[in-house]
């Protein structure tokens, strides 16, 4: 994974650099810059992230729960309206296929919101963290590494896919692009990538998709700026697909 490619927080704070450091055998010597980064990453470890999100928008008002970020994983958790209105669009697009069948491709936060909103919905989470095996069958390892290595029974089955990959890098993207084919119903699918603004020209290019109005935000504010981009034309719905790319 090269500099460029990582997830920055606005310090410039960036988790493989946080790895490196932790692993080198020379004596550690940190940056102030870094010893900040890793002293607010060890005081998270030791917390539960509970999220509340709108009480207007999710049943209840009940709380969220996530684990908390791991910046070694590369984990940024949306915001919870970031998180609200994505599992708003799905839901509303999961009417339009009986039995509909959704991936969410290292997003699990979205899973959580998700499962919230319509715990009917048939969701199946695709993650590399194992702490996401507490969602029982619903669970599946995912390493993007091996695009592919994948339970055949997940084969062209989805209706929906929502993919957030952990690297901005052309690689991960391709290697992602591939887990999509895989997944994806060859009669009727329909894709939201998650990725940094960066990746627009690629995600074109490999997965027809363009940005959408809508901009998605993270609890711990990032230095890159991300988009939403999708498959299909949402309508006004995610305030539309920006107006350069229609
Ligand atoms: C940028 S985060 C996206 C999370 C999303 N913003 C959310 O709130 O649900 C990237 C995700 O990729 C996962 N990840 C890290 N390494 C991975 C790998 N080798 N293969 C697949 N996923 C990985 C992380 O655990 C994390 O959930």
């Amino acid at each position: 994974m090269e500099g460029e490619d990582e997830l920055q927080t606005p310090n410039g704070a960036v988790s493989a650099q946080l790895d490196r450091d932790l692993e080198d055998d020379d004596p550690l010597v940190l940056s102030s810059q870094a010893l900040a980064a890793l002293q607010e990453f060890l005081a998270d470890q030791n917390k539960t992230d509970t999220i509340t999100p709108p009480p207007s928008t999710v049943d209840g008002g009940d709380k969220v729960e996530l684990v908390t970020e791991d910046w070694r994983l590369s984990q940024f958790w949306y915001e919870p309206e970031t998180a609200e209105t994505v599992a708003e669009e799905v839901v509303t697009l999961s009417s339009r296929f009986s039995n509909c069948r959704v991936a969410c491709i290292a997003c699990p936060t979205l899973y959580v919101y998700l499962k919230k909103k319509d715990p009917s919905l048939h969701v199946q989470l695709l993650e590399y963290d194992m702490r996401f095996e507490r969602y029982g069958s619903e669970f599946t390892f995912y390493d993007y590494n091996e695009p592919e290595e994948l339970p055949l029974e997940l084969k062209h089955c989805f209706h929906i896919i929502v993919a957030d990959p952990p690297y901005l890098s052309k690689e991960c993207l391709e290697r992602v692009t591939q887990t999509v084919s895989f997944l994806a119903s060859p009669v009727d699918s329909l894709l939201l990538l998650l990725t940094g603004d960066v990746q627009r020209d690629r995600a074109a290019e490999m997965l027809g998709v363009r940005p959408c109005v809508f901009k998605p935000h993270h609890s711990s504010k990032l230095g890159n700026e991300f988009r939403l981009f999708v498959s299909y034309d949402p309508g006004t719905r995610l305030g539309g697909l920006e107006e350069a790319d229609i």
